[in-house]
């Protein structure tokens, strides 16, 4: 039941109607469920942001999943083939989380393998050895559950459930990279070249994972407004900065940054200057392997015609009988 907001009379003058409805129940923290009227602004903002986080995950499969064949033991590749399992699986509950509002998922697909509709820019880097396999799980899965975790309060419904099981399998990936890395590091000299190499490779694009500073933020103050967004680009940076710090002293690696020092007086974690310039140019298309990611996710599309097909005359077959 809604819990109570004041009096019968208090109620009775609060403003009527579709988009009083809906501007109470996000002022109370309730959920927008896909019957409810919405602003058209909040339909297309929350149809951007779910595609773009389901294109991320399904996307997000490719840099670790050329490891799968190369994993070092039976064990690693049963660990990463779950890992890369799982992406798969929150890119398909967002796309039905996208459904909900109207959106048509072929549609969202075409737009990703045509570059009309973005993905998470941290997935146009390269993985060049196991260990990224590691620092991936460790910084980019980590990121994402600070991302992530305040979206479970996020004000549309579906969305929201939808996160508090991919933040629960999103924990899981961050331990099994950490793992993965401290026993990297309790290997070899070698070894541990191969993580300070991966760290210092994998942490400035993990810091542009939370989107450009607040003060050239598009969408932030709205969806703030919305209760989409919880917390703003900077704070949650600086929250994966703090907490990636101690996690890096535990596993004996140095992160690649001089001006990096606790700051005794903010209760932070000061930090190096990020080269947005080079976000802007992964955005746009540039990164290193922006056209491979999009190619690869083209040729499945294409290659899997047959299985839509058929599914179709299925589902068509079923409905005569
Ligand atoms: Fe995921
Ligand atoms: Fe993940």
């Amino acid at each position: 039941m809604a819990p109570s907001t004041g009096t019968a009379e208090a109620r009775a003058a609060e403003p009527q109607g579709e988009a009083a409805h809906f501007e109470r129940t996000v002022a109370r923290d309730q959920r927008i469920e896909p019957r409810d009227w919405m602003p058209d602004a909040y339909r297309a903002t929350m149809v951007r942001q779910i595609a773009q986080h389901a294109h991320s995950e399904i996307i997000g499969m490719q840099p670790e999943g050329v490891w799968i064949t190369r994993a070092p033991s039976l064990r690693r590749k049963a660990i990463l083939l779950a890992k890369v399992q799982d992406e798969a699986g929150h890119g398909l509950y967002l796309y039905s989380a996208a459904e909900t509002l109207g959106a048509d998922r072929s549609e969202l697909t075409a737009k990703l393998i045509s570059g009309r509709q973005k993905y998470s820019s941290i997935f146009n880097y390269p993985t060049l050895t196991f260990a990224d396999v590691g620092v991936i799980g460790w910084l980019v899965d980590g990121a994402a559950i600070c991302n992530q975790v305040p979206l479970c309060r996020s004000s549309y419904g579906p969305y929201a459930r939808a996160m508090i099981r991919i933040c629960k399998e999103e924990s899981f990936h961050q331990r099994q990279g950490y793992e993965l890395l401290m026993t990297l590091m309790r290997g070899t000299d070698a070894q541990r070249e191969m993580v300070q190499d991966a760290v210092n490779r994998w942490w400035w694009p993990s810091l542009m994972m939370f989107g450009p500073p607040d003060a050239d933020s598009t969408h932030t103050a709205q969806s703030m407004a919305w209760k989409i967004k919880r917390h703003t680009n900077d704070e949650l940076r600086q929250r994966f900065v703090d907490m990636s710090v101690p996690q890096a002293d535990a596993l004996g690696v140095t992160l690649p940054d001089p001006d990096l020092r606790w700051n005794a007086e903010r209760g932070h974690h000061d930090f190096g200057e990020i080269d947005w310039s080079e976000l802007k140019r992964v955005i746009s298309g540039d990164g290193p392997c922006n056209a491979e990611r999009v190619a690869v996710r083209r040729a499945a599309h294409e290659d899997g015609a047959w299985v839509r097909e058929a599914a179709a005359a299925h589902a068509a077959k079923q409905e005569a009988r």
